[in-house]
């Protein structure tokens, strides 16, 4: 179907824009792929894939941890600077361009799945979900993060989503991810026992300014949000909505603290 390349296309693109790194580094968020790996306990000679892996979130602490890692990513861009940051590391992962909705792995192929705010940016859940599964061996565990909708970054993405360009109907919103029910359903009948937590991650800025200019200097679908509202004179508009939602997470001494509130879920294949 043409209009979900385009959309595959249009997320490449997005995705391939700013600084993801650079915004991870001021977050500290890299700390979210290192306690999913320490939750699952990721063990040496395990195959671990981390799907929509970004800049390594999971991927790279997994292979710190002795496992066979390969981590798949629509954006080439992001594996680039992934590459340097296991090399950094000294670590090994097979970095692979590639699309969570045709993962290009066979079937039980993986001890482990894991993504960290990766598969919610994917179009089709169910697609992604049964992906998942399919890759999974007889016992294997899967582990998931992807922002709450009634969270901090619930509200910012809904923000952002609103100064750019709608998607077709059959695109999920990504948020649809962190709802324990909606994940339920997505996996159904997949022989997979499930555990839900609603864990809060705190993000921390210098600023309001310093927050907001982080994530629209950096975070590919703000960098667009911004462009493509400065075009039609909607970027002061897109700008006081997220001045507003980061002013209210502001602490007497002028620091955001946003309690960054995501959606783990863990499983294992009965
Ligand atoms: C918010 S980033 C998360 C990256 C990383 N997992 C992390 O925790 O930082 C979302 C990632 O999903 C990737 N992505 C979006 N759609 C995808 C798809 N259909 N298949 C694979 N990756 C996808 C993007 O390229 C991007 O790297």
């Amino acid at each position: 179907m043409q209009q979900l390349i385009d959309v595959k296309d249009a997320a490449r693109s997005v995705w391939a824009r700013g600084d993801y790194d650079a915004m991870l580094r001021t977050e500290g968020l890299y700390a979210v792929g290192e306690e999913l790996v320490h939750r699952l306990d990721v063990a040496e000679g395990e195959q671990v894939v981390d799907v929509a892996c970004g800049t390594g979130n999971a991927a790279i602490p997994a292979a710190a941890a002795g496992a066979q890692v390969t981590a798949v990513d629509l954006t080439p861009q992001m594996l680039e600077v992934a590459r340097r940051r296991a090399d950094d590391a000294g670590v090994r992962v097979d970095w692979v361009v590639g699309d969570a909705e045709e993962l290009p792995l066979p079937d039980g192929y993986a001890d482990l799945v894991l993504s960290t705010f990766g598969c919610m940016f994917a179009p089709r859940h169910e697609v992604v979900a049964d992906e998942l599964v399919r890759v999974l061996a007889a016992d294997g565990r899967l582990g998931l993060c992807a922002w709450t909708p009634d969270g901090v970054f619930g509200e910012f993405f809904r923000i952002v989503a609103g100064h750019l360009p709608e998607d077709p109907e059959f695109v999920d919103p990504p948020l649809a991810l962190g709802d324990e029910f909606r994940v339920r359903e997505l996996f159904e009948g997949a022989g997979l026992t499930l555990a839900f937590e609603r864990a809060t991650f705190e993000v921390v800025h210098a600023s309001v300014d310093a927050a907001v200019a982080c994530y629209a200097d950096n975070l590919g679908p703000v960098t667009q949000a911004r462009e493509l509202a400065t075009a039609d004179g909607r970027w002061p508009d897109l700008h006081a909505a997220l001045t507003d939602l980061f002013a209210r997470q502001e602490r007497a001494d002028g620091r955001v603290v946003v309690p960054a509130e995501y959606l783990l879920v863990t499983g294992r294949r009965a």
